[in-house]
């Protein structure tokens, strides 16, 4: 059967959303997902997803679900209701449903309490002259690259290493190890993927053992030795919270440092990468900003509507609904689709007009309880990428890419090669 029950009265084609989605993880779909987001957004607001529950499209249909209280995220009891739990029981998958994007209230409220507002102002004024230093050294590294070889990979060069380099210093994990953190979180994300295949999970298993050996390490070693640094603080409290469970506090802290640090990398490295991509690919835009730097937070702005790093989230109905004229019975799965809903023109009009002065609005960094935790570092460190960037390199042009990792749910730039 071909046909499903589709939206506001319409019959949705499955084939037609099986070649959507088949697309969107091509090369061709990677580099230019817009006429496919906006495919999916002509079949409805809420589109039948081919292995049942659905896809949101539509911008207020997205917001509703993220901030609704009666959106959950799929956590462990939601999994064991299934009448086949098997897709969520790879050992990968299994670890990420104890992170805290995992958890449904009591336990979530309880873990994000106990982090607070980590990104303040003061911990970001405090973090910024390191930031600073990290960008000085890396476009340093551009730079001879450039000087050598006339072009260079902006990817491997800079934008990926950033954010490992910011959230590593703040962690106090030494710069000896952040080349494996990024290998094995690349590895480990292919389980978070819609649809992943035997080989990707055993992939991500893999990577998901190495991972729990490094951060158990890593809070063993704090422990041994705790000082002033964040994640002392946070042994500090769940010690204090957990004063006869040892094992319990570890377990806690494992996946609150393991979800933070990966959370934190490959996102903010595509937008690193993404803003450049898109800065450079119009005539005059670079110059433009180089020239009105007071517009850089607008230009960052924009890039997460018209790129999201994340494309898909999913959650489940917490009771029976209506979803934008569509009934959703509880339990059923709903994929928020950022990138379709930031593109919805009753929104955001033009939407594929990159346009810095837009003003417009994007669900990029998620919304409601699990708005993400990192969105204000993100933000600085793309502020302080982007104005060294202009200034050390005013003539900088694309030389070749982006290339992009073929993924569904986390994109990924893996090579965008400039030149001057
Ligand atoms: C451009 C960079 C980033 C993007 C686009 C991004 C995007 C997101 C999104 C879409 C969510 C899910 C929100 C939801 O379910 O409603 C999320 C959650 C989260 N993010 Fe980020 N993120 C970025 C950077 C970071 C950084 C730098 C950190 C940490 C240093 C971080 C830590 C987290 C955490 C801990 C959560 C889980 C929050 C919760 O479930 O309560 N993210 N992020």
């Amino acid at each position: 059967m071909t046909a499903v029950a589709g939206t506001d009265g319409r019959t949705v084609d499955r084939r037609a959303v099986i070649s959507v989605l088949r697309r969107l993880r091509s090369p061709q779909g990677q580099t230019d997902p817009l006429p496919l987001w906006a495919e999916l957004r002509a079949m409805g607001d809420v589109v039948p997803a081919p292995w049942g529950g659905y896809l949101v499209t539509g911008f207020e249909a997205c917001s509703q679900v993220l901030r609704g209280r009666t959106w959950l995220v799929p956590d462990l009891a939601w999994q064991d209701r299934l009448p086949d739990p098997g897709r969520w029981q790879a050992p990968a998958t299994r670890e990420m449903s104890h992170a805290l994007s995992r958890l449904n209230a009591p336990a979530h409220t309880c873990r994000r309490r106990s982090l607070g507002n980590l990104f303040d102002r003061q911990t970001l004024a405090a973090m910024q002259p390191d930031i600073e230093g990290h960008v000085a050294a890396l476009l340093d590294v551009l730079a001879e690259r450039l000087r050598t070889h006339g072009e260079a990979d902006l990817v491997t060069c800079a934008a990926e290493l950033l954010p490992v380099r910011t959230v590593g210093h703040w962690l106090g994990i030494p710069a000896e190890h952040h080349a494996r953190i990024l290998d094995f979180t690349h590895r480990q994300v292919h389980a978070q993927e819609l649809l992943p295949t035997a080989k990707q999970l055993a992939v991500s298993a893999e990577a998901t053992a190495e991972m729990r050996v490094f951060f158990t390490d890593l809070i063993r070693q704090r422990r041994a030795r705790p000082g002033n640094d964040v994640l002392s603080g946070w042994i500090r409290h769940w010690d204090a919270q957990l004063p006869d469970d040892r094992a319990e506090a570890d377990r806690v802290l494992y996946y609150l440092v393991m979800f933070i640090t990966i959370a934190s990398l490959e996102t903010t490295a595509t937008l690193l990468s993404v803003a450049v991509r898109l800065l450079l690919a119009e005539p005059g835009r670079w110059e433009w900003l180089r020239e009105r730097p007071e517009h850089i937070d607008d230009a960052i702005d924009e890039a997460l509507r018209y790129d999201p790093p994340i494309h898909i989230n999913s959650r489940v109905a917490g009771e029976d609904t209506v979803l934008a004229g569509v009934p959703v019975a509880r339990d059923t799965m709903v994929h928020v689709l950022y990138g379709a809903a930031n593109h919805d023109p009753r929104r955001n009009p033009d939407p594929s007009v990159f346009d810095i002065l837009r003003g417009g609005q994007h669900l990029t960094f998620g919304g409601g309880a699990h708005y993400c935790l990192g969105a204000a570092l993100a933000r600085l460190e793309a502020r302080t990428f982007l104005r060294q960037l202009l200034n050390r390199f005013p003539a900088l042009k694309l030389a070749d890419g982006p290339v992009y990792a073929p993924r569904m749910v986390f994109r990924r730039v893996t090579s965008l090669r400039v030149t001057t």
